[in-house]
């Protein structure tokens, strides 16, 4: 084999690449079917993000809770650039060394028993599109599924079906809308039924679940899809003993449980759900974010004796990609490597403990969420009303970015019938490298901006 002659000096490209025109900014606009923002961030390291201003932030959205080993990691670079010499491209059905070698790493760290691996290049979606065909091959003739009312699943047509009323989306809904139902998600904060506290809890909400299930399906019911800790919808951890209850009775009534792990793969402090709901496991989960090392990856797993897939139904041209393998398996090792799962448990117990202490001085932070660093904070006007603080949520974030160099990240906005909306939620979810300096700083400029934010109430 020869190599390919370059047709092009090494300036021509990196100039495509790190030259920006204030007009091509400008205009850019008119040409793209999406809208974007006016910032164009340029490099990361670590924590850190720095954009065409030579402004920096660090950044504690990992950029869609994606970067969980650091912007730009050194790792993953070389990994990737010497796959890329080698080889970028194969067509879906060949293995490669990457793609065998990353299978089997995962498989090593699944729960047991989930061990069947199917992986695409699109992300969170597909994979979960995926496991949705999965079920249907395992269960023929079962095609009802069930979602959580606040869950978000992604923007194929399919999974916005799935998906809860975000603000906004819900013009494509009607599609496949006969096929999926949703139940209510416990939201203990915002209990669905009324519950005002644990202990008088009976699980009402899984018992009208179950009714609804039972009596409201036209046909099999297939599977029941849930994020165990919702992330767009609020952070909103499925308690253990909901999760308990639902397990059996998805065993005992043969229905699919489906866990959409897209963000909380490693986010929690564990490499999976299933750790810190004491071993209990779902059929098929699916991730996406991290798990690609920050190239596009969604993977979908399942229970090993389930059937797989043939060769015609679960395929995409860039399925196969060699270079999102080859970053995958450095980000799994870098995780290892680093022991980034207990700093990830260390720092978000630590800023939690600060959160928790900052809610006794401030009337505005109504509920703290977390595990790990999957950090939530409802901010409410009024811990007795619970009314949703959405301008405080924003005002806050904006603050701090602009301000003092902070990026947060804020919930999906969600509406009801009755006309409120819900965006209330601000997120704390910073890559794991974190160290305890980071958290202090996070938590300086998290307090600095809530007294900003509320001055402009
Ligand atoms: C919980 C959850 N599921 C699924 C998805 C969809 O992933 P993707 O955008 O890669 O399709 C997302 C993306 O934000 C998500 O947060």
């Amino acid at each position: 084999m020869e190599n390919q002659k370059r047709l092009f000096k090494d300036e021509e490209i990196l100039e495509w690449i790190t030259i920006l025109t204030e007009e091509d900014l400008k205009t850019v606009h008119k040409k793209s079917l999406v809208p974007f923002y006016d910032q164009v961030f340029v490099e990361g390291k670590g924590v850190y993000l720095k954009d065409h201003t030579g402004k920096e932030f660090l950044d504690c959205t990992s950029q869609a809770w994606t970067s969980n080993i650091g912007f730009a990691n050194p790792d993953v670079a070389y990994g990737v650039s010497e796959q890329v010499k080698r080889l970028t491209h194969v067509r879906y059905g060949f293995p490669t060394i990457p793609r065998i070698n990353f299978i089997h790493k995962l498989a090593s760290l699944t729960p047991e028993g989930l061990t069947k691996i199917a992986v695409n290049a699109m992300g969170g979606g597909a994979a979960i599109e995926a496991a949705l065909k999965l079920t249907m091959v395992n269960k023929p003739g079962a095609e009802t599924f069930y979602s959580y009312t606040r869950g978000y699943h992604g923007s194929s047509l399919a999974t916005m079906t799935l998906a809860t009323r975000f603000a906004g989306v819900t013009r494509f809904r009607p599609w496949g809308f006969d096929r999926v139902s949703k139940i209510p998600f416990p939201y203990c904060y915002r209990c669905p039924v009324g519950q005002e506290n644990e202990k008088s809890c009976k699980l009402e909400c899984l018992e009208i679940a179950k009714h609804l299930i039972e009596y409201g399906s036209l046909d099999k019911v297939a599977g029941i899809l849930m994020e165990p800790i919702q992330g767009p919808g609020g952070h909103i951890p499925t308690p253990k003993r909901y999760m308990e209850e639902l397990r059996k009775w998805t065993e005992a009534n043969e229905i699919f449980l489906i866990w959409d792990e897209s963000q909380l793969f490693t986010r929690i402090g564990y490499w999976f759900s299933s750790e810190f709901y004491d071993g209990i496991k779902p059929d098929i989960t699916c991730l996406t974010k991290s798990v690609g090392g920050g190239l596009p990856m969604g993977v979908t797993i399942a229970r090993e004796d389930l059937s797989g897939f043939n060769s015609a139904e679960e395929h995409s041209t860039f399925g196969a990609n060699p270079l999102m393998f080859a970053s995958g398996l450095v980000f799994l090792n870098y995780i290892e490597r680093a022991n980034l799962l207990e700093n990830t448990r260390e720092q978000g117990a630590y800023i939690t403990k600060k959160l928790n202490i900052l809610q006794k001085e401030s009337e505005y932070i109504g509920d703290i969420r977390c595990p790990g660093l999957m950090i939530g904070i409802e901010l409410v006007l009024d811990r007795e009303t619970k009314e949703p603080a959405n301008a405080l949520a924003s005002d806050l974030i904006e603050i701090a970015k602009d301000e003092y160099g902070v990026i947060f990240g804020l919930s999906a906005p969600i509406s009801s019938d009755s006309g409120s909306l819900y965006r209330n939620v601000v997120k704390i979810k910073p890559p794991l490298t974190i160290t305890r300096e980071d958290s202090d700083h996070i938590m300086d400029v998290f307090e600095k901006a809530l007294e900003d934010a509320i001055d402009y109430l």
